[in-house]
Parts: C-alpha cells; structure tokens; sequence
C-alpha cells in the first residue's frame, strides 16, 4: 500500500471493516446481516498478459469485485497503481457500496484494479491492458450489472476503450457500460470536474454550518490529479485561498495564495506541481500539518494515520481520497477537534454525475451543463444535510453518520428482497 510514510498503517480493508464493525453496533444488527454487508457478493481475478512495444511479453494481474447489488448494478471505478491487490479492491467496492446509498442512487458498490503502474507505459500499451482486461472480466460487466468509471490511474480515454472492446464484442454501441468517458462518445457534460464541484459543495455546507463563508478561507490540498487539481481550481474561483498542493513528486506552498491557473499551466508542461516558481517547496509531510482551515486529502489511502493526524492542524478535513484516514488517525482527530467530512460524502460529487451520466445514455438524451450543475449540488447538499441531521441527533460524528445512513440502507433492501431460495 502507498502512504507518505512507510509505516505499519492500517490498511484499506482493516479501515473499511472497522468503519462498517461501528454502523452495525449502532444499528442493532445481528452477526449474519453483518457478515453477508462485510463480504463481496462476487469477484474475481484475471491474468492480463501484454504484449509491449518492444515485442517482450509480461503479465499483470487485476480484480473485480461486486460488493454489493442489493440497491442495483454494481458502480465503482477502474484503478491502475503498482500496489493494487484484491483487499484493497475489496475495500474500494464496500466503500463504493455505502457512497452510492448515501447518495441515494440505485446503485450497488463495485472496483477494479490492475496491478500496473500506468507512468511507465505507453498510450498503446495501455490501451492493450485495458482492452484485455475488459475482455477478460466482460461476464461480470454491463449497463445493467456493473458499470465502471476511471479511479486513481485511468481516465476517458481508458473508459472510451473499455466501452469500445465491450460494445465491439456484443455487436453494438452501448454508452451505459461506463461513465467517465469523453462527451463525443456519450459522457456528461460536468463528469470530470463532478467529484471536485461536489467537494466544493460539501465544505461550502461544512463551512456553513461553522457560520462561516467559503471566500477568504485557506485551503491545502494533497494530490493534483483529477480530484486535486480541479478541487483546487474551484476553491479559487470561489474565493478560498489555496496556501499549498502537493503530488506524488513534491509540495509547493505560498501563504498568499497560489496562482492556481499558472499553477495548472506548470502542470500540464512538466507533469508535477514540484518546481513551481510562484510557490517555496515544501514536503509532504509538511503539508499535512499545515494551519489552514480546510485540509483536503485528494491523493491515496491511509495517509492520516495515528502518527500524522497528531499534527494535522486543519480545522476541517475533507476527504477527496477514498480511505485517506485509518481509524487511529480518526480517533486522534476527533480528540483534536478536528471536523472530518468523510469520503463516502465528500467525493460522492463523481458517482452522482456518473449516475446522470447513465441515465443520460440509457435515454439517449442528453441534458445541459447547468442542468447537471443544479442536480449535483442538491444531491450532495441533500445527502449532507441528512448526515449532518444524524450526526446532531444521536451525537455521532459525520463519518458514523454517514456510514450508519449507508449500511442501513443496503441493509433495508437487503432485507425487503428477502433471502433467495
Ligand atoms: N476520479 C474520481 O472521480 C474520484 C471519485 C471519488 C474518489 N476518488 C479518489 O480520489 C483519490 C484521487 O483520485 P484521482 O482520480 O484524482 O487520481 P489521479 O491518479 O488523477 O491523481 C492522484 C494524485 O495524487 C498524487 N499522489 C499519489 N500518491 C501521493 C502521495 N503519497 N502524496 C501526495 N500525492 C500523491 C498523484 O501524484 C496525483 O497528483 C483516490 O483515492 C480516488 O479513489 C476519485
């Protein structure tokens, strides 16, 4: 697994497990329900042989797994990192699980992964992975059963050849396999920046209820990928302040308030935010403990940890990244003080434009870029005031409000359908 430090933090699963071990001691449940909401419906593991540029054959390994379908289709995204294993997946689809009831989408929780580093591979290399990958797990998947988006390491592209291999194969176009994919082959307008503006909507809401304004607000955010950097974009247009951002090369910060466009344009002509002339470097270690008012996780799991979270000085932390702080790093932050406004909420912002996006295809009717801004922000402000309402209520934090809306949700359809046979 990747953190910042390399140490025997917990892992994904361990995390996820305990988060869903706290919800159903909440909720009453008995060991049966618990176990059957613990353990993926279904998965599998497939060998994906390439064939690289240079003529040298090698072989990866990935993953699918169903969580859950008790609400609908399997959802979740596609990952390509070095460390991917089937736990980490497995972690990845029961958070994908909860995430998609939260946000009330008839949706199960589903991942894939394959065990790649995509930095070390060409454009066609990669396009061969996908498109054996896909062929290889092609049963499980489907606009009706598991519908993939890109993760950490994919993007459109990736999803425009798994749906090409998946519609050449069943002999017609079918969009509605995977959402995430470029607008010219049936994706949603506001699909990429959805996870970022559904960020933004949350903390805006976080803020609020402090009695507080997003403008003015100093803002720093780990990881400038799809989540990061368009998290970071959003929050200067609206006003906050962004003091520091960092990637897997290296940090920048400047007190001030970085130039995020300028920022954007170093970006995009050396691949990292390291080296950027209108911030001082930092590390990332650093940047984790930075005294601003919001902190926002956005790159990999497990990075706030017991050790880290006793210097995490942010007054809010809203996590962009799926599993970014363990149970440790919870308890130590919410001795702290600190709000954590957790991933199941914070970066549902993607699956809900993903959801457009399928019903989108699925109608063969597209809608507008305001359309979708406006359904996106009552989603994600629907599903945050009804966390927020349990959370006061029964005096519980964001995060076990959260997963205590989720898990009962599945749980309740779970147990409408009934057991088959
Ligand atoms: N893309 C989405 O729509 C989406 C939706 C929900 C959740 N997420 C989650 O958000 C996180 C980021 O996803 P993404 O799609 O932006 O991925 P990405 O691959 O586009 O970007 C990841 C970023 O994190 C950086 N990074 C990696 N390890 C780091 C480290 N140890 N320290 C600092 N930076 C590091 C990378 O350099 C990169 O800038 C993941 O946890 C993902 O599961 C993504």
């Amino acid at each position: 697994m990747t953190t910042t430090s390399e140490t025997h933090t917990q892992t994904p699963l361990a995390t996820a497990h305990a988060q869903l071990a706290a919800a159903v001691r909440h909720l009453g449940y008995d060991d049966g329900l618990h176990a059957n909401l613990a353990t993926p419906r279904r998965e599998v593991h497939v060998s994906v042989p390439l064939r690289m540029d240079t003529g040298e054959v090698r072989l990866f390994h990935g993953f699918r797994v169903q969580h859950n379908v008790s609400r609908g289709p399997g959802k979740g995204g596609l990952r390509y990192h070095p460390s991917v294993d089937i736990e980490e997946v497995r972690a990845l689809a029961m958070w994908m699980t909860w995430k998609c009831a939260i946000a009330d989408l008839p949706y199960g929780g589903a991942k894939g992964g394959v065990a790649i580093d995509p930095r070390e591979h060409s454009s066609s290399e990669l396009e061969r992975v996908t498109r054996r990958y896909t062929s290889e797990i092609m049963p499980l998947i489907g606009p009706d059963t598991d519908i993939m988006a890109p993760d950490v390491g994919t993007d459109e592209q990736t999803m425009a050849w798994v749906m090409d291999t998946y519609s050449v194969n069943r002999g017609y176009t079918i969009p509605a396999v995977v959402t995430g994919k470029p607008v010219a082959v049936g994706g949603s307008l506001g699909r990429n920046t959805a996870t970022s503006a559904g960020l933004v909507h949350v903390t805006e809401a976080a803020l609020r209820t402090a009695g507080e304004a997003l403008e003015g607000r100093t803002v720093a955010i780990q990881g400038f990928g799809k989540v990061g950097a368009h998290a970071a974009q959003i929050f200067a247009r609206r006003g906050a302040r962004i003091v520091a951002v960092s990637d897997v090369d290296g940090a920048v910060r400047a007190d001030d308030g970085i130039d995020v466009p300028r920022l954007t344009e170093h970006v995009a002509a050396t691949g990292t935010v390291a080296g950027f002339d209108g911030a001082d470097p930092i590390t990332n270690a650093d940047l984790l403990r930075l005294d601003v008012d919001v902190l926002v996780p956005a790159a990999t799991q497990g990075v706030i940890d017991e050790e880290t979270a006793h210097d995490v000085r942010a007054r809010i932390v809203v996590e962009g990244a799926n599993g970014p702080t363990t149970t440790e790093g919870d308890a130590v932050l919410a001795r702290n003080g600190v709000v954590v406004v957790p991933d199941v909420l914070a970066n549902a912002g993607g699956v809900v434009v993903s959801y457009f996006e399928w019903v989108q295809a699925n109608q063969a009717y597209w809608w507008t870029e305001r359309e979708i801004a406006e359904k996106l922000e009552h989603r994600m402000v629907t599903a945050y005031d009804a966390v927020t309402g349990l959370a006061r209520r029964e005096e519980l934090s964001l995060r076990d409000a959260a997963l205590a809306i989720g898990v009962q949700r599945v749980a309740e359809a779970h147990k409408i359908r009934g057991l088959y046979p």
